[in-house]
C-alpha cells in the first residue's frame, strides 16, 4: 500500500522513487522485475496495466511509448503534462495514480467484495465520494423529506447525484463547485444549454408581465402557431404541463374520438408515467393492463398478429418514431409506413410521441421519415427548459375538446399553456434555424465516428448510436443500456463524472447547440477512457495487482 508520505518521495527526474511507485501498483511477482532506472521493467509493469491493444505498443527502453499509455490512463488536465522521457512529468503522473483516494480503492480485495456496493465494481466510486461532500451532506439531509433523496425517479443514482447549484451555456457547477460539460441537459430538453441569453431574457420580460392568469394569453397562441409552421400534421394543438400529461390526453383523445378503448404501444418504449402507460408496475390495477398491448418493434407481420385478436378493440397505436429512453433506436426502412397502413386499416389513430425525437428536425422525426400521424406529443425543447408539453394532430380530432361543444373532453389544467414556460418555448424555437439541426446531426456523426474508433482501436466492448444529436453509448456488442440495478452505481456515469461529463446513468445524452467540436471529441475520448478503466477493473488480475 502506498502511503501519503510516499507520494512526496516520487521525486521529478528519479527513476528509482518511479520504480518504487510503481512497484506497488503491479502484481507482487512483478515487483522484483521494477528495477530502479530500468525504463525496459518500467514498461514491463505498464503493459500489464493497460489494455492488450497497448501492450504491444509499450517497447522497452523507450520513453515516447510510455509517456503515450500513460497519457491514455490519465484525465485530459494531465494529459498535456506527460512529455515524452520526461521523468518529471512521468513521476508527477504517478503521483496522481497513487492518490490517497486511489489507495484505499485498491486497499484489499476483501473491501471490494464486502462494500456497500456489493456488485459494483469499486473503480470510481471513492473518487466520487471524495469530491461531493455537499452533495453527499444534502442527499442525506433529503432523505428526511424526499423518499430516496429526490423528487424524480430519473435523477437518482446511487450512492446519490451531485446536486446542482447553477449552470450556464454547456456547463453546470454541483454544490461541491465541480464543473460539468452537461451533454444529458435535463434529459435532452435543455437544445439550447443553460441559462441561454434569449430565454432569459424572453423569461424575465413575461415574469414582470405576471407568471400565470386564469385566462389565455397571446403567448401560448403564438407558441401554437410556431408548432404549427413547423409540423403540417398539427392541425390544431393543446398545451400541457408535462410530457405524461400530453401522452395521457392524445390517448384520451384517440379514445373520445374513434369510441374504443385498446391501446398498442412498443417494448422499450417510455411515454410518462400515467397509469395506461405504467401498466404492469406497482400500484397500477392489472384490470389497466387489458386496455394496452405490447407489440414488437419493427417487424409488421408479428405486429399485425399481435393485434389480431382485437383489431376492432383499436383506438391508436402509440409510438416513438425514434425510441430515446428504449436505447435512441432508430426507424427501421418502412417500419413507420407499415403503422400507418395498419391504423388505416383496422380504423384506430396513429400517435407519434415526439417528446423526445422532436429535436432531431424542425418539424420531428414525422419531417425525416416523411410519415404523417394522427396525432403528434411534443414537450422537452418546445419549452427551452421550463414545464410545458403539447398534443395535437387532426382538427377533426381535436375539435372533441373545443369548449364551444356539448360534451367537449374536458382538459383542464392550472398551469396549461403557461406563458412563462411558453415565452420560454418560443424564444427556443426561434433560435432553431434548420442550419443549427443541420451542425447538431453533424456533432452527432462526429462523437459517434470518434467513439467507435477508440472503440474499435482498443477492442472495447461497447458500442454507440446516435440519431442526430441524440446519442447511446451501450455495453457489449448486443447493446445493453448501462441500466444498473437498483441502488448500485452506473460506472459509466461515476466515471464521466469525474472525467467532467454529464450523461444520463444508463449511458444517453443529447448534445445541445452551445457544444463544440472540442467538447464532443473531448466527450468521445472521455467515455473511451472511462470503458477502459472499466474493462481494466473487471479483469481479475487488477484487484491482485493493485491490492
Ligand atoms: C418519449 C417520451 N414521452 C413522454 C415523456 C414524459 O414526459 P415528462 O417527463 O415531461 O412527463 C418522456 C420523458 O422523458 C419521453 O421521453
Amino acid at each position: 500500500m502506498v502511503l501519503p508520505a510516499d507520494q512526496a518521495t516520487t521525486e521529478a527526474d528519479d527513476r528509482s522513487a518511479i520504480a518504487a511507485v510503481l512497484r506497488l501498483l503491479v502484481r507482487p511477482a512483478d515487483r522484483a522485475t521494477t528495477e530502479a532506472d530500468d525504463r525496459s521493467a518500467i514498461a514491463a509493469a505498464l503493459r500489464p496495466l493497460v489494455q492488450p491493444a497497448d501492450q504491444a505498443t509499450i517497447e522497452a527502453d523507450d520513453g515516447a511509448a510510455i509517456a503515450a499509455v500513460l497519457r491514455s490512463l490519465v484525465r485530459p488536465a494531465d494529459q498535456a503534462t506527460i512529455e515524452a522521457d520526461d521523468g518529471a512529468a512521468i513521476a508527477a503522473v504517478l503521483r496522481s495514480l497513487v492518490r490517497p483516494a486511489d489507495q484505499t480503492r485498491y486497499r484489499s480485495p476483501q473491501r471490494r467484495s464486502s462494500s456497500f456496493f456489493p456488485e459494483a465494481s469499486m473503480a470510481f466510486l471513492d473518487d466520487y465520494l471524495a469530491r461531493t461532500p455537499r452533495s453527499r451532506a444534502l442527499f442525506e439531509r433529503a432523505t428526511g423529506s424526499l423518499p430516496g433523496g429526490s423528487t424524480r425517479t430519473t435523477v437518482y443514482s446511487a450512492p446519490y447525484p451531485p446536486y446542482a447549484a447553477n449552470g450556464t451555456g454547456l456547463a453546470f457547477t454541483d454544490v461541491d463547485g465541480n464543473v460539468y460539460r452537461d451533454f444529458l441537459g435535463n434529459y435532452t430538453s435543455l437544445i439550447l444549454g443553460h441559462a441561454h441569453p434569449a430565454v432569459v431574457a424572453a423569461v424575465e420580460a413575461q415574469v414582470r408581465r405576471g407568471s400565470a392568469f386564469g385566462a389565455p394569453t397571446a403567448t401560448e397562441v403564438e407558441l401554437a402557431e410556431e408548432i404549427r409552421r413547423r409540423v403540417p400534421s398539427i392541425e390544431h394543438l393543446r398545451f400541457t404541463s408535462s410530457g405524461t400529461e400530453a401522452t395521457m390526453f392524445a390517448i384520451r383523445a384517440a379514445r373520445a374520438f374513434t369510441g374504443r378503448p385498446l391501446i398498442a404501444r412498443f417494448d422499450h418504449s417510455y411515454h410518462g408515467t400515467h397509469d395506461l402507460v405504467m401498466a404492469g408496475t406497482p400500484g397500477v390495477p392489472d384490470a389497466i393492463g387489458g386496455l394496452i398491448v405490447d407489440l414488437p418493434w419493427g417487424d409488421p407481420d408479428e405486429i399485425a398478429a399481435s393485434l389480431s385478436r382485437r383489431e376492432g378493440e383499436l383506438a391508436a397505436i402509440i409510438v416513438e418514431p425514434v425510441q430515446g429512453a428504449g436505447g435512441v433506436r432508430a426507424p427501421e426502412p418502412g417500419f413507420l409506413e407499415s403503422l400507418r397502413t395498419l391504423c388505416d386499416r383496422l380504423g384506430g389513430l396513429l400517435i407519434f410521441d415526439e417528446i423526445i425525437s422532436f429535436r432531431i428536425a424542425p418539424g420531428g422525426a414525422q419531417e425525416v421519415f416523411g410519415v404523417r400521424p394522427d396525432l403528434t406529443t411534443l414537450g422537452k425543447i418546445i419549452a427551452g427548459g421550463y414545464p410545458l408539453a403539447a398534443f395535437g394532430g387532426r382538427a377533426d380530432v381535436m375539435a372533441i375538446f373545443d369548449a364551444r361543444r356539448d360534451r367537449a373532453v374536458s382538459h383542464g389544467g392550472t398551469f396549461n399553456g403557461n406563458p412563462v414556460a411558453a415565452a420560454a418555448g418560443l424564444a427556443t424555437l426561434r433560435e432553431l434555424t434548420p442550419d443549427v439541426y443541420e451542425g447538431l446531426a453533424a456533432l452527432g456523426a462526429r462523437l459517434s465516428a470518434r467513439l467507435a474508433g477508440h472503440i474499435a482501436s482498443a477492442g472495447l466492448e461497447a458500442r454507440i448510436v446516435n440519431v442526430g444529436s441524440l446519442f447511446q453509448v451501450f455495453r457489449g456488442e448486443a447493446g445493453t443500456a448501462f441500466a444498473p440495478g437498483a441502488g448500485q452505481p452506473s460506472e459509466l456515469f461515476l466515471g464521466l463524472l469525474l472525467e467532467g461529463f454529464y450523461l444520463a446513468p444508463r449511458g444517453m445524452g443529447a448534445i445541445p447547440t452551445v457544444a463544440t467540436e472540442q467538447d464532443v471529441d473531448d466527450l468521445a475520448d472521455a467515455i473511451a477512457r472511462v470503458l477502459r478503466t472499466m474493462s481494466l477493473a473487471e479483469a481479475p488480475t487488477l484487484v491482485a495487482q493493485r491490492s
